[in-house]
């Protein structure tokens, strides 16, 4: 039976509460700093309510909440942290996710939404306008821990075999960054290649993980990284073996995307490419698991939508690309030739 056949159930809706009660109780220990007072040895709802002078029945059902979710473990009524919140909810923690759980939450903007949908006024204001430099410096800042870097810097790789750029088909490339966040995809390209340089653009605050990563890479003597608007800089002329644009299209309308692709066809060398990696939708928009993302720009941006393969082909062949390929990866990947 199609599932538009099957008796429809509550399934959905019953998850979604389930959800939000999770969201809820995560969200409220994460501001409380529950995971670092249990670290610090606050490890009985009694102890902790105590010391902070919270309710102490409260305390106890948050903390058993927080056990259901295998985020605390219990023996003999003493709290300890499991290895998900001691490696990621723990502030001061390489790998701690903590502010950046918070503000991608964004309870009460999110709840702004019906208001978002009527006024077409981004509750959580422009994403990728400068004043949200502060959050990006968040998010750059996830998955800095030796685990989580090194399956990154493992996709990265994966990614640059799967669009076929590596030493011996583009040795000593010249690549630009743009909108490069702590950069690990093209700093992986310049591990793999001791002869390619790397430079990057993005706001001042973010090029300062960007740095660090590239620190950690020991790639930091062939990087540049130049603060700027990707939506205004001018990249140069014929400079560059290869461009990407990863994970940013997708926050920018038609017109800003196809004056982007025009500025980058003119920084490219002749022959250069376009590497873009974003999410894609269906061309029909309608069974794409990115449509939940694309459905969030209501309250995260003015101009974001996520795009399909055939309306990225039209912005690049708008922009002077051609030979326009589309590849198999669990997150949209495409080439384009100048
Ligand atoms: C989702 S992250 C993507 C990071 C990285 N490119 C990747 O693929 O993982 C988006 C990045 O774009 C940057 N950004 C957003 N708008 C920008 C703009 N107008 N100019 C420069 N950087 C921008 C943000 O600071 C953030 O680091």
């Amino acid at each position: 039976m199609s599932q538009e056949n099957a008796a429809p159930t509550t399934d959905i809706l019953d998850d979604l509460i389930s959800a939000v009660y999770k969201a809820a109780l995560v969200k409220g220990a994460i501001e409380l700093e529950v995971f670092s007072k249990v670290a610090a040895g606050q490890t009985t709802a009694e102890a902790m309510a105590r010391t902070n002078g919270w309710d102490s029945r409260c305390t106890r059902l948050m903390l058993d909440g927080l056990c259901s979710l295998k985020l605390l473990a219990k023996t003999g009524g003493a709290y300890r942290l499991t290895p998900v919140s001691e490696t990621f909810l723990v502030p001061g923690h390489l790998g701690y996710v903590g502010d950046y759980t918070l503000h991608d939450m964004a309870w009460e903007a999110r709840g702004r939404y019906a208001q978002s949908v009527q006024t077409g006024i981004p509750a959580m204001g422009d994403m990728a306008a400068p004043n949200q430099s502060p959050l990006w410096e968040i998010f750059s800042q996830v998955g800095l821990n030796r685990d989580s870097l090194s399956r990154s810097v493992d996709s990265a790789r994966e990614l640059w075999e799967t669009v076929g750029v590596n030493r011996r088909t583009v040795p000593g490339a010249r690549v630009l960054d743009l909108a490069c966040g702590k950069g690990i995809k093209t700093l992986t390209l310049a591990k793999l290649d001791p002869e390619a340089t790397v430079t990057g653009i993005d706001w001042e605050n973010v090029l300062r993980t960007t740095a660090q990563v590239a620190q950690i890479l020991g790639v930091s003597d062939r990087v540049t990284l130049v603060p700027g608007d990707i939506l205004t800089a001018d990249f140069g002329q014929s400079e560059y073996d290869v461009v990407f644009l990863g994970n940013i299209t997708h926050y920018f309308r038609p017109e800003q995307n196809v004056s982007l692709f025009s500025r980058v066809h003119a920084a490219l060398r002749p022959g250069g490419r376009l590497v873009i990696n974003a999410p894609m939708v269906d061309e029909e928009r309608c069974t794409s698991e990115y449509l939940l993302y694309s459905a969030m720009f209501v309250v995260e941006s003015p101009t974001g939508d996520i795009y399909t393969f055939s309306e990225y082909r039209r912005m690049l062949e708008a922009s002077g690309f051609e030979r326009i390929y589309r590849y198999e990866h669990p997150w949209g990947l495409l080439s384009a030739r100048k």
